[in-house]
């Protein structure tokens, strides 16, 4: 990122505004800077929030009802249990010292406003500092008018040192420099840049625009330019013209000077969101009149006149048009036309690559599929748009939903597969193969959320289309799918039977993926049927992992096979298992399965004695795992079994003092830290960690513990503390959580020991 030039006075102001408001705004016309300040004030402010500061770029997100889906992606939280995604980014930010920053909310003005007013009732200690080009409209809301950087008077001689002391000087000369590394603001041409400067009214993205034309005028050569432009524009009246007007000039001014198949380009790539990379801007961008193999110079072209800006992402490298830029493109390409083509070409473009992700995704390149498919998102989430609203294909969309099935899972958004998966079955109803894979996609998510009444409406849907078609993959989905139902209804037996069945079919049809994924799922319902064919079903998985280059699907086998050595009392191989799992998970966003090698690793350390580390591990599924994924998404029977016989053990070996304590503890870490200390590596704390002594209670919390333990109800508390019986509950919630306790009798045992033995410290 270029450097950050000035601003000391917002700066400090957005900070005190900051401490004052929980909902600070900064208003401003496009290009004025109201990004980068709030990215400056939110690295500023970092370590005021020992949970972390979030930033969510809103710019490139087109259907307001993905607002929440998108803020808790960009969270990390993860969104698959049943409850809607507001109500799960509320309960994570409920008790959270964080700062959420809103980034280019003025498309999404309603929805935002509901978003932030939700948010900042649940987390009382939540602030947010949103960007937009019109307050947000909220109760309690702050605005902080984003002016544009200071300028010089031009009545004043002004020589080349006196002109320093403006932003908008240091900012032109900045960006000059980088065109022209011999640039200096010297007394020759200090006028003309004060003069510039004035004309372009300190607007930070017009001065960077203007000062990309040094690689071919002069400064005074510019100014003369832009005096005969806005001469045009102002009709000669001396008068300014307004600053969205001075902008637009600029911005026009750059299209202008843009060749004709560099100004097409530019309007074309408008279409995408959130970035592109060169090869789809080849084949998306491209026709008879720009042919790809021009693009790669086009886009150099951008690039140098500040249109583009390039951004590296690991070894890959990306384009983005500023919004304002973007923005301006998409009008111009509304007069040029052709946007449906461009649309249709964008469509497909996603399209294939989807399936091509679908099809080499098990195997060596699974993580760069992995991280593609996350870039891509915004341009895959419109392109999924495109197909099903604008009625192109919506087959399309059944395709790139359908094909994307692993990713929506390993990721962690089974929750937004599903929302495009019910979209697309719903806008293509014709019976045919992919509907059948769709189906399959749609089902085997519903199940993994643990909403079985869709998954199985699903399923019946399935076994009739089947019935219809002669397709051997359908068959092999469905017997796939009633291994899983049988797992769920407890027959292993049959599970096992059908997983056989199921991997049959993949390898007739030739499906690696399929025979894998069915090979080591069968593992669990083998264990639990206390089948002796685990072993050779689990080396089986790792052979078909291997030989494909696999990490995710190996990751999930070797957890099926450490829950076995939980059940049979094997901690050794429990414990080494895994670790593996976990390591080999990390490229990835399996939270789910991260969440269930935790439970192993909190099972292994209580078996060896190591209380301490238990009862951390088990406050971290409390308190970030389950509450974020919702248990129930990874109810695998036993794992309940296995988590109650671990706490027992665990409060057993600490006793009712130290547990807590150690619990507590657990419920801060991120789940970075979580995953870190689990593997046994150094985590280094954001904040000092407050022991479970009545001090992690605050004055009312530990007011309502002594009425809980007194045994009156949430109602009777609201009652005689005269709040409402909501709020009740909530601290009641908090209580139990900080103190790492399950049910109020724990509480009150608790208060009552207390009395008896005052802390000491
Ligand atoms: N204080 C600053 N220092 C350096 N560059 C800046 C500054 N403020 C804005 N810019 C640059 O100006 C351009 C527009 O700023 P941006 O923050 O995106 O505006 P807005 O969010 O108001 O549309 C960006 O390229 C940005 O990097
Ligand atoms: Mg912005």
């Amino acid at each position: 990122m270029t450097s950050f030039v000035g601003r000391r006075r917002e700066l400090t102001e957005a900070k005190r505004l900051l401490s004052q408001t929980r909902l600070l705004t900064l208003t401003g016309v496009g290009g004025v800077g109201k990004t980068r300040l709030a990215l400056r004030v939110a690295a500023e402010l970092h370590r005021a929030f020992p949970d972390g500061v979030w930033l969510v770029d809103l710019a490139s997100l087109e259907d307001p009802k993905l607002l929440p889906d998108t803020v808790a992606t960009a969270l990390d939280v993860s969104d698959q249990s049943a409850r809607s995604s507001l109500e799960v980014l509320s309960a994570y930010l409920q008790d959270k010292r964080a700062l959420l920053v809103l980034d280019n909310c003025e498309h999404l003005l309603d929805e935002c406003a509901t978003l932030v007013d939700t948010l900042l009732q649940t987390g009382p200690e939540l602030r947010i500092l949103a960007t937009s080009r019109q307050a947000l409209g909220v109760d309690g809301e702050w605005t902080l008018s984003v002016p544009p950087l200071s300028v010089p008077d031009l009545s004043r001689n002004q020589s080349a040192s006196t002109l320093r002391q403006y932003d908008a000087v240091n900012l032109f000369a900045e960006r000059a420099a980088a065109v022209l590394p011999s640039f200096r603001i010297d007394d020759r041409n200090a006028a003309a840049v004060a003069r510039l400067c004035r004309r372009l009214e300190g607007i930070p993205l017009a001065i960077e625009l203007a000062a990309v034309r040094l690689r071919s005028l002069s400064v005074h050569q510019i100014l003369d330019r832009l005096d005969d432009r806005f001469q045009l524009l102002t009709g000669g009246s001396r008068t300014a013209l307004p600053r969205q007007r001075t902008l637009r000039a600029l911005i026009d001014w750059s299209f202008d000077l843009c060749s004709p198949e560099e100004q097409a380009l530019w309007a074309r790539l408008s279409i995408f969101s959130g970035g592109f990379d060169l090869d789809a801007a080849e084949a998306v961008c491209s026709d008879g009149e720009l042919p790809p193999e021009k693009i790669f110079d086009l886009v150099a072209g951008l690039i140098d006149k500040s249109v583009l800006v390039r951004e590296e992402n690991g070894s890959r490298v990306r384009y983005r048009l500023l919004e304002t830029v973007r923005q301006y493109g998409r009008e111009r390409l509304a007069e040029i036309g052709g946007e449906t083509e461009l649309r249709q070409r964008h469509c497909d473009w996603y399209r294939r690559l989807a399936e091509q992700a679908r099809a080499e995704w098990f195997g060596e390149r699974q993580a760069d599929w992995y991280a593609w498919l996350q870039a891509e998102l915004p341009n895959i989430r419109i392109a999924l748009d495109f197909s099903l609203e604008a009625r192109y294909e919506p087959r399309a969309a059944t395709a790139i939903a359908a094909a994307l099935g692993m990713h929506w899972l390993g990721s962690g958004r089974l929750r937004e597969g599903r929302h495009w998966l019910a979209r697309a079955l719903q806008a293509d109803p014709e019976a045919s193969p992919l509907r059948a894979k769709a189906l399959w996609q749609a089902g085997k998510l519903a199940y993994f959320c643990a909403d079985m009444a869709e998954s199985l409406a699903w399923y019946q849907e399935l076994s009739l289309l089947v019935a219809t078609l002669d397709d051997p993959a359908a068959r092999a989905y469905l017997t796939h799918f009633e291994a899983l139902v049988a797992l769920f209804k407890g027959d292993f037996a049959r599970s096992v039977a059908c997983y056989d069945e199921a991997c049959e079919r993949y390898r007739a049809i030739g499906d690696a993926a399929g025979v894998a994924i069915a090979r080591s799922e069968s593992i669990l319902p083998a264990s639990l049927a206390g089948d002796e064919r685990v072993r050779a079903l689990y080396e089986e998985s790792l052979a078909l992992c291997s030989a494909a280059g696999d990490r995710l699907v190996r990751s999930w086998a070797m957890w099926v096979k450490s829950s076995d050595a939980c059940r049979r009392g094997d901690v050794r191989e429990a414990a080494a298992l895994a670790r593996e799992s976990l390591e080999l998970k990390r490229p990835f966003n399996d939270r789910v399965g991260i969440g269930l090698c935790l439970e192993t690793a909190a099972w292994v350390a209580a078996a060896q004695g190591q209380g301490e580390r238990a009862a951390r591990l088990l406050g971290v599924l409390y308190a970030t795992v389950w509450r974020e994924i919702d248990p129930s998404a990874a109810d695998f029977r036993d794992r309940m079994t296995l988590h109650s016989e671990t706490e027992a053990k665990t409060r057993r070996l600490l006793g009712d003092r130290a547990f807590p304590a150690a619990f507590a503890e657990g419920t801060r870490f991120t789940f970075e830290q979580a995953v870190a200390y689990a593997l046994e590596e150094t985590v280094e704390f954001a904040s000092p960690s407050r022991p479970a002594s009545s001090a992690a209670l605050t004055r009312r919390e530990m007011q309502i513990a002594e009425l809980v333990a007194q045994g009156l109800s949430n109602k009777e508390i609201a009652a005689q503390l005269v709040i409402a019986q909501r709020t009740a509950e909530t601290h009641v919630e908090h209580i139990l959580r900080k103190l790492g306790f399950t049910s109020r009798t724990q509480i009150a045992a608790w208060v009552t020991e207390r009395r008896a033995a005052p802390e000491s410290s």
